[in-house]
């Protein structure tokens, strides 16, 4: 039996639903009390989920909380981590670690020096359909990897997110920071850590209406790039190309497409925990299926259709992963896959890539990071109720 971890949660928004849910899916985290900066919220929360509403500073302060689940917005992650780090508490946040990599940095410095876990999510790529790509990658079954593309793009979060401004903020806003860390999460777990990125930028419309809640039809403004193309070197010479766009109506290629020596693969949706992969060894030959329905974390567990970009009835979601995964690792002083390291250098190739558009000149990534080890079904079944 593992110990069930006690977690307090910051940050009562729009996501903590997916993280209470995932009490049903693992076994060693118990989410047992709440806070946020907005005390309606975390009453709200609390009455909901029948646990302990505190104030930050009660909930840091708690003797009984061991890891803070910090799933405040992309602006408060590095100050809602430090804080809890400094009161000795491990934490796991939301994506991305930081808004900039000297707090990333910082982050990780104060973590090491107290011996405490710092964890991150995206955790999809713990999903069938990234773990898939990377066990048929390890077989060499489309030989090396020369080339890739990825696209996420989508009108923006303003029709489904009920308060969807940050999103569109000068520093935190814009496509890179919300859906870079998915995309890019998955290839550094695919390909190992990149070298280098150039890129460029455009800016879409200048006002944004919200299409759900409280403020339904309300304007707001838009402060940030919303498109960039880039072009990402990786330290094995892999090439790939992303574009990450709120500018756009509908396209049908969320996934990642790699092109090797001896064929082609499709990595699926790296926003979605499940999704079959797909190789193709030879020009005008059927696309080989292999479906990942089967395996522990890419079976479909969401039946009901949501509103929500990420949760629909053919897709597995299996949020939390990560924060089980830390938690059982912390317990046998293991590294864990969601690490503080990994979004560190996530962070960097988002900053550069952001930085690259806006100058036209070509960043090196400063940081790297060792690539997780396959999370296989053995691993998986420990942490799964
Ligand atoms: N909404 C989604 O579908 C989704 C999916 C995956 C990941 N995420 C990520 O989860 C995080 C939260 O997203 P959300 O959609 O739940 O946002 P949200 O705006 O709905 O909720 C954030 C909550 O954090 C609180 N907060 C903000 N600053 C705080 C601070 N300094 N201290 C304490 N509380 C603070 C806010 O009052 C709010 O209740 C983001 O990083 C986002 O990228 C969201």
């Amino acid at each position: 039996m593992n110990k069930v971890f006690k977690v307090g949660l910051i940050g009562c928004g729009h996501i903590a639903e997916t993280y209470f849910r995932a009490h049903k899916y693992f076994n060693n985290f118990k989410i047992i009390k709440c806070a946020d900066i907005l005390d309606s919220a975390s009453k709200k929360c609390a009455l909901k989920y029948g646990i302990e509403n505190l104030t930050v500073n009660e909930i840091l302060k708690d003797k009984e909380i061991e890891i803070i689940l910090n799933l405040t917005i992309p602006k408060a992650h590095y100050e809602v981590a430090k804080k809890a780090l400094l009161h000795n508490k491990h934490v796991y946040s939301e994506k991305p670690m930081a808004i900039n990599l000297k707090d990333g940095k910082e982050l990780l410095k104060i973590a090491k020096k107290r011996k405490l876990y710092i964890g991150n999510a995206p955790d999809t790529f713990l999903g069938g359909g990234n773990q898939k790509s990377k066990e048929l990658l390890e077989k060499n079954v489309i030989g090396k990897i020369k080339l890739g593309n990825a696209i996420f793009a989508f009108p923006g979060v303003q029709s489904y997110h009920p308060s969807p401004e940050p999103w569109f903020a000068k520093k935190e806003g814009g496509p890179v920071i919300d859906m870079g860390p998915y995309y890019l999460t998955a290839l550094v777990n695919l390909l190992g850590p990149a070298k280098e990125v150039s890129g460029s930028l455009m800016r879409g419309v200048k006002k944004r209406v919200i299409g759900i809640g409280p403020n339904k039809g309300k304007k707001f403004k838009v402060h940030c790039p919303t498109t960039y193309l880039s072009t990402i070197v990786f330290e094995n010479k892999t090439i790939i190309r992303l574009t990450l766009s709120f500018d756009v109506i509908a396209h049908q290629r969320n996934h990642i497409e790699f092109y090797g020596k001896n064929g082609s693969m499709i990595v699926p949706d790296p926003n979605m925990f499940g999704g079959s992969v797909y190789i193709c060894n030879k020009l005008g030959q059927p696309w080989k299926e292999h479906k990942t329905g089967k395996m522990s974390l890419g079976k479909i567990n969401i039946r009901t259709k949501s509103l929500r970009a990420n949760e629909s009835p053919i897709n597995a979601n299996y949020r939390g992963a990560g924060l089980a995964e830390m938690a059982y690792c912390i317990e046998k002083r293991k590294k864990h896959r969601c690490s503080g390291e990994l979004s560190l250098h996530v962070l960097d190739i988002i900053q550069s890539t952001m930085r690259a558009s806006k100058t036209g000149k070509k960043q090196k990534i400063t940081t790297t990071c060792k690539i997780p080890k396959r999370f296989i079904e053995k691993d998986i079944k420990k942490i799964l109720n």
